[in-house]
């Protein structure tokens, strides 16, 4: 069918619909997918956005961290979850050091959307310099503060980030200068509620969050925390919705359902 056609039943999401839902009050949701069929079930349910995550090095490879994710295995899964999307706006993360430049992260993000299918790329951290050159040349962009999983050795832990007011203070001005950038998207984790509804309320672009409480405009889970699915310890911010539910396409119903109601996530899953 050509793309012109206007007897198509199907619309694929775009960022502006995912910038009219903020401006309309409408709760965005998100779930990591790595392939083609639960990528397939997540759009078939009625998810708004996918994230191709580099969690996959920790879900799908068993590795500890998210560090030896490469962009072979990213462009990889990237063409697998596009595959099965055809209404969800697909995202696909840049792994670690795959961005040390602006140059680098601007050829592998066009890796990723021209031959992996996404529609934009996610970088942690507030690397402006990266995030305008990429906007420049035309990629849109998802930025990701708070806890960010590729600084683990640096970190030591994984910990909630921007508890003490001068860390607070320097995430908001990081999110104002991602926005300033270009950015069209940004995701929080891990931070104080209260925060993460300050940087949501002080933006225009859609903020999404993951251990970030409810008054973001969107919300994320790795998809094996909220199937129940994940080895080792459970994050207190995800929810298992297999528990009431008796098929994976119905768990995932009933989280975007919480998710668009403001019912997910609850005051025991945020900071
Ligand atoms: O890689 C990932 O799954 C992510 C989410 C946790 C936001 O970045």
């Amino acid at each position: 069918m050509s793309q012109y056609s206007t007897s198509t039943k199907i619309k694929p999401k775009s960022i502006f619909d995912l910038q009219q839902m903020k401006q309309a009050g409408q709760k965005i949701s998100m779930l990591t997918a790595y392939d083609a069929t639960f990528s397939a079930l997540m759009d078939q349910a009625g998810i708004d956005v996918v994230l191709v995550g580099d969690s996959l090095g920790m879900v799908v490879q068993g590795h500890a961290t998210t560090v030896p994710v490469t962009m072979q295995d990213m462009l990889y899964h990237a063409q697998l979850v596009s595959r099965g999307c055809e209404r969800a706006f697909v995202i696909a993360d840049l792994p670690f050091m795959s961005n040390a430049t602006p140059e680098k992260a601007a050829e592998n993000a066009a890796l990723l959307i021209q031959q992996g299918g996404a529609q934009m790329v996610k970088l942690e951290g507030a690397r402006c310099d990266v995030i305008q050159f990429m906007v420049q040349q035309g990629i849109p962009v998802c930025a990701h503060l708070g806890l960010l999983p590729q600084l683990i050795h640096q970190l030591g832990k994984y910990a909630v980030q921007g508890k003490e007011e001068n860390e607070a203070q320097r995430l908001l001005a990081e999110a104002l200068a991602i926005e300033q950038a270009g950015a069209q998207l940004l995701i929080v984790e891990c931070i104080p509620a209260v925060l993460a509804q300050q940087i949501s309320e002080q933006l225009s672009i859609p903020v999404i969050g993951i251990g970030a409480g409810v008054q973001c405009d969107g919300q994320v889970l790795v998809s094996y925390d909220m199937l129940g699915i994940s080895l080792g310890r459970r994050p207190r911010f995800t929810k298992n919705y297999m528990q009431q539910a008796d098929s994976v396409f119905n768990a995932i119903k009933s989280y975007i359902s919480e998710v668009k109601n403001g019912r997910f996530p609850a005051q025991e899953h945020s900071f």
